[in-house]
């Protein structure tokens, strides 16, 4: 856990991550999640200052869904392609809910996000609330990820 940063409010973590924290809240209304009514909300900050946001976009056949993490960085991937990534967060609510919901990324974003960085040759950090509602700062996509699966371990297969 060393680098992550534990704060038992928003308002405790820095002015930038409470912003882009604001910005994904705003991205909870374009969530499309009828049936699993778990509204998620993510917003990228990248090095030019643009903010990117997403939302989960649920389907009737369930797996052709997208979380949101993912819905943010493909929009990123097509829209800012070469801008490098300084921060992600994400939150949730539930659909009949008033405040926010615990909700780390799913193992699945993490990996997109780890692809994410290695293009970028940079980390870049996650913000999101724990289950103990403490909002956690994570330092990387990577740390997120121990022992993980990434290019250069297809790369190592071929020198074998
Ligand atoms: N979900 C996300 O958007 N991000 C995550 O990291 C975890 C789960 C969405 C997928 C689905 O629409 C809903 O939350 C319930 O799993």
């Amino acid at each position: 856990m060393k680098d992550f940063v534990l704060a038992p409010t928003l308002h405790d973590l820095d002015p930038e991550s409470i912003d882009l924290v604001r910005h994904a809240e705003r991205a909870l209304p374009t969530a499309h999640a009828p049936y699993s009514e778990f509204q998620v909300g993510a917003a990228l900050l990248l090095d030019n200052g643009v903010i990117v946001t997403g939302a989960n976009q649920e389907n009737a056949a369930y797996p052709s869904g997208m979380c949101a993490e993912r819905v943010a960085l493909f929009a990123l991937a097509s829209q800012y392609p070469g801008h490098a990534i300084k921060k992600l967060a994400v939150v949730a609510q539930h659909k009949t809910g008033t405040e926010l919901t615990p909700a780390t990324c799913c193992g699945g974003c993490r990996q997109v996000m780890l692809e994410f960085e290695y293009r970028q040759g940079k980390p870049f950090e996650v913000v999101m609330l724990t289950e103990e509602r403490r909002w956690v700062k994570a330092p990387s996509a990577q740390s997120l990820l121990p022992f993980c699966f990434t290019s250069s371990t297809l790369r190592a297969a071929k020198i074998n």
